[in-house]
């Protein structure tokens, strides 16, 4: 593409950053739509979050994506807030609107659209169990709320942080241990805890039976790498539908380039990117936690 005076430019904040896949999966949707944009990483050092922001309105950059660790920070430091990122105090995406900046969180959308989209999953009324009550559990059982789910349960190491994850869910979630009756009656089972080191966690490392798991049964995992982690197998070996971190990874950005562009996302064009990216290795080290890196709410 010709780069000139006209083109847009957007980008993503991180530290670090250089394994960012957004570049590829935006640069292709920019192109496969004929828009007249570019999309670059920005290392942006931890606590510099607010000024990252301060930085892209004075230079008149058009939408960022947000990534660790600078997604509370820049909660903070944006005009106007979305739902989403109201309830979480977390941003994800960055979108110019005029003379201000709007911050939004695609990351739970993100996976509610990649269960409809990979096992024609609507939540609405289910019994969920979440695992985990991080950033990426905080952020789906707010969307789990927002798309009309009708039980959640938070089963997590530290009661005190269920709870707070739990308080995000309208009706009052629950919190629990992991229990057979619990897990074994759930409609949805998702693993959102950062347990993804080596491949995902082993059912038993969340405190998890398999023999829990059971046919009819959806389980996802937010883990991408690989696509089939160890609780995804013990789920398929149970006859349960299984869907893993990737498609949450494609549908937030999806969600990004429609708030950005007001174009429905080249969803095609945006997975073969994807795909392509996670065939190659990165190209510099990466240096943040290994258990981080294969999560799709950490890879904007
Ligand atoms: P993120 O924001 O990326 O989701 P996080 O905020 O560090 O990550 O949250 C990690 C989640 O994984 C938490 O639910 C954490 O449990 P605690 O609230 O008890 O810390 C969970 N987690 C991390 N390591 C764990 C372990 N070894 N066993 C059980 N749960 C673990």
């Amino acid at each position: 593409m010709l780069i000139t005076g006209t083109t847009a430019v957007f980008g993503v904040i991180g530290d670090p950053v250089t394994h960012s896949r957004s570049p590829l999966l935006h640069n292709a949707a920019f192109a496969a739509r004929g828009i007249d944009a570019v999309y670059v990483a920005f290392p942006v050092r931890s606590g510099n979050g607010a000024a990252a922001v301060e930085a892209a309105r004075s230079l008149g950059v058009r939408g960022l994506s947000v990534t660790m660790p600078h997604k509370d920070l820049v909660a903070a430091g944006v005009d106007r807030r979305s739902p989403a990122v109201e309830a979480l105090g977390a941003c994800n995406t960055v979108v110019r609107d005029g003379d201000d900046l709007v911050g939004h969180n695609t990351d739970g959308d993100g996976f509610i659209a990649s269960l409809g989209a990979e096992a024609g999953v609507d939540v609405a009324g289910l019994r969920v169990v979440v695992l985990g009550a991080g950033g990426a559990a905080r952020a789906i059982i707010d969307a789990l709320a927002r798309h009309r789910a009708g039980l959640v349960t938070v089963v997590n190491r530290t009661l005190a942080n269920a709870e707070r994850a739990a308080a995000l869910f309208a009706n009052g979630a629950s919190t629990s241990v992991a229990d057979a009756a619990l897990v074994s009656n759930a409609d949805l089972v998702i693993n959102a805890t950062s347990l993804g080191m080596a491949g995902g966690p082993a059912p038993e490392a969340i405190g998890l039976d398999p023999a829990w798991l059971r046919q009819g049964q959806i389980v996802a995992d937010i883990v991408y790498q690989p696509t089939q982690t160890p609780l995804l197998r013990a789920a398929s070996t149970a006859g349960a539908i299984v869907v893993g971190g990737l498609g949450m990874l494609l549908h937030q950005a999806a969600l990004q380039f429609e708030l950005w562009t007001g174009t429905p996302a080249p969803l095609q064009v945006m997975a073969d990117a994807l795909d392509q990216s996670l065939l190659e290795p990165a190209k510099q080290p990466i240096v943040q936690k290994a258990h981080r890196s294969d999560r799709a709410a950490d890879w904007e």
